[in-house]
């Protein structure tokens, strides 16, 4: 057990990630878990702390294109493209690892996922470190993200020395995950990047594969960003009707939803996607701690980032569909 503490204490980071402890990072996506990725003991902390099934692998933070140049075997073109383009930034790449990547990363994939996240008290932390970050999001696995250091701290006290406090995440959702297959980008998963961005700048064919839309990916269908509490995804009356005889909370995109229900979080009044993003996993929060018994929500339009919003909807209501 530690004694959980949260600062902005850069170098206190530094000794700790070099003596083998985990910290919970900043990023603009979410919280990361970090430990250095290339100790075998300091990743199989991060499984235990999180309670995560080592056959889900974990993402490599660095600081720059040259830092990821070390750790892939080798990069494709229109990987280099959308580097130039997104990173540092809320994507993901899945590359051929380079032998130097211990295989607890990758869970024995000969891919490695890769990312430069934008956050300067990160990028800073990476700079001045000689190892790459593996870092999932700082939650106990299968619950909501963290967008705050008080987030990561609810799932994490006790488990962690340290969490670097660099406020509120500002994209809100996890990054996109993208792959390179011949001449085709694959994205596995939706986040802060969207398909047409990363059209626009490969130029290349843009494939969306998820891994909970195949039934051959077990513990991929387990749900995730999941609530405690029951989680519905649907057309908000009918379901408020469906539940008329419990406490509801609603969480709706702009506009309130005219039902008495005994909470109700509007994700963005202006009809932002993006600032309905950033809201998301503090709103799923704040009412998953309320005085309810469900929570019913409505899904975005399904354009942009409201493509990675209604996916990150639809596994948390998984359970329930
Ligand atoms: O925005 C983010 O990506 C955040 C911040 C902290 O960087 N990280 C994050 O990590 O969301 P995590 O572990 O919660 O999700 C990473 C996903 C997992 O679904 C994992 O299966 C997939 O990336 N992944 C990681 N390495 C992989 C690999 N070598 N091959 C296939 N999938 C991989
Ligand atoms: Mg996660």
């Amino acid at each position: 057990m530690y004694n959980t503490s949260i600062g902005k204490d850069i170098e206190k980071a530094k000794a700790l990630l070099e003596a083998g402890e985990l910290v919970a990072i900043p990023t603009e996506t979410v919280y990361g878990l970090a430990g250095n990725g290339l100790s075998e003991t300091a990743i199989e902390k991060i499984y235990a702390a999180k309670n995560r099934p080592q056959f889900n692998p974990l993402i490599l933070h660095v600081a720059s294109i040259e830092q990821a140049e070390r750790w892939v075997a080798e990069m494709p073109l229109s990987c280099k493209l959308l580097m130039n383009s997104f990173s540092p930034g809320p994507i993901t790449y899945l590359l051929p690892k380079s032998s130097l990547v211990p295989d607890l990363v990758t869970a024995g994939s000969s891919r490695v996922a890769i990312r430069i996240p934008n956050h300067p008290m990160t990028l800073d932390l990476l700079h001045r470190l000689d190892f790459p970050l593996a870092a999932p999001s700082a939650n106990p696995s299968g619950y909501v993200s963290p967008v705050s250091a008080a987030h990561v701290l609810q799932g994490l006290t006790g488990k962690i020395p340290y969490i670097l406090d660099g406020g509120n995440c500002s994209v809100g959702l996890e990054s996109t995950i993208v792959g390179f297959e011949n001449n085709i980008v694959v994205i596995h998963r939706l986040g802060g990047i969207t398909a047409e961005q990363i059209f626009q700048v490969s130029g290349a064919e843009v494939k969306t594969v998820l891994s909970h839309a195949s039934p051959t990916a077990p513990g991929q269908l387990k749900s995730h960003y999941a609530t405690s509490k029951p989680f519905y995804l649907g057309d908000i009356p009918a379901l408020c009707q469906a539940f008329h005889d419990k406490k509801i909370g609603v969480l709706s995109f702009d506009k309130r939803s005219g039902q008495a229900v005994a909470e109700e979080i509007l994700l963005s009044t202006a009809g932002s996607m993006e600032e309905a993003a950033e809201g998301l996993y503090a709103a799923m929060r704040a009412l998953d701690c309320s005085d309810i018994d469900v929570i019913v929500a409505g899904r975005l339009p399904d354009a942009g980032i409201g493509r990675a919003i209604n996916d990150r909807l639809e596994r948390a209501a998984y359970k329930n569909n």
